[in-house]
């Protein structure tokens, strides 16, 4: 990633500072630092991917590079959407550095993981698969955006349905996952069933990490998430406790819908979603996507697939 991300000129030198900033290596004096990182969960996933499917996993690394880096893209962008001023517990590039600035930030990041992607071809991935690489992944961009177009337009809206929110985090977040995934399988040249086998892995896999998104979003601890606590509640987001409450309690649902909701009523609806059962409701379903995700991964019959099935199983617990 940092041999893609390296300034062209002295002169750029300072968009390339906001980038190494958001992707943790460097702090906001621009001096040398490494605790700010994410999981790198995507890139970890496509490399386990490509090895369950009997390729080897030093090949796939432009295409883990690539997500990470499209990952990262996101956030500088979703940061700017949700109007939050704190990620992976330091103030977000737009909130430094303003959005206009930002919005050359994550352009500048979207275009590079393309390139880091086409880096394939200097680990003699042949070109055709190349090709459906680059096809998967701009699918891929563009689902993700249909996504946080869907998460945007649901904080205005009232009837907002369980599937339709499925089919937002579907692109917004699964999408990502899923191709991922699918990107180790293909550079392992793996067949095509197992391809999409692995690839609906991801998805269910995605829609659980996003679950677990929206119940760290509430009832996260800010010091281990390192972002804001009830912001999804203060911007009216339709997460999927929410959804859950607002069905449940005439009460809550006339809190969580008011136009300005104080941090204070954000606090005492957190409380009473957890009463009502919103969250043990929305566990039950993160637990439920899980096991589509490993029944998806046991029908593809790949070679070797302990990794990712401990690595899922892991993801059910994380509070971060
Ligand atoms: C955050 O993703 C955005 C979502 C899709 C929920 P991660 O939780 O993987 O973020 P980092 O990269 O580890 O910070
Ligand atoms: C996750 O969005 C998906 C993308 C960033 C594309 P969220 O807004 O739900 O994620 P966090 O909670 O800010 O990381
Ligand atoms: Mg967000
Ligand atoms: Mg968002």
């Amino acid at each position: 990633m940092q041999e893609v991300v390296t300034p062209p000129s002295p002169e750029q030198q300072e968009l390339y500072w906001y980038l190494h900033y958001h992707m943790g290596w460097v702090d906001k004096e621009f001096q040398p630092t490494g605790e700010h990182t994410g999981k790198r969960l995507r890139p970890v996933f496509c490399l386990l991917a490509c090895e369950a499917c009997g390729g080897s996993w030093k090949q796939a690394i432009p295409a883990a590079a690539a997500v990470e880096l499209l990952h990262n893209f996101s956030l500088i962008h979703d940061d700017i959407e949700d109007g939050d001023r704190t990620r992976r517990g330091r103030p977000t590039v737009w909130s430094l550095w303003g959005l206009p600035q930002a919005l050359n930030a994550g352009d500048a990041l979207y275009a590079l993981a393309h390139l880091a992607l086409l880096r394939l071809t200097e680990q003699a991935v042949p070109a055709e698969t190349v090709t459906a690489a680059m096809r998967l992944f701009n699918q891929t961009c563009l689902q993700l955006t249909q996504g946080q177009f869907l998460d945007i337009s649901f904080e205005e809206r009232g009837d907002v349905t369980p599937q339709a929110y499925l089919s937002m985090i579907a692109g917004k977040t699964a999408a990502l996952l899923a191709a991922s995934c699918k990107l180790g399988a293909l550079v392992a040249n793996a067949p095509e069933s197992r391809q999409e086998h692995i690839q609906a892995f991801g998805h269910h896999l995605g829609l659980a990490f996003q679950i677990q998104d929206d119940i760290l979003g509430i009832w996260g601890d800010p010091k281990e998430t390192g972002k804001p606590v009830g912001s999804d509640i203060l911007r009216h987001k339709k997460t999927l406790p929410i959804l859950h409450g607002l069905g449940q309690s005439e009460q809550l649902g006339s809190l969580l819908t008011k136009s300005e909701i104080t941090t204070q009523e954000a606090a005492q609806a957190a409380q009473m979603l957890q009463e009502i059962g919103s969250r043990d409701w929305a566990e039950d379903q993160a637990r439920e996507q899980t096991e589509l995700a490993l029944s998806a991964l046991d029908a593809g019959d790949c070679p070797a697939t302990l990794a990712l099935q401990d690595l899922a199983l892991e993801l059910l617990g994380r509070v971060r």
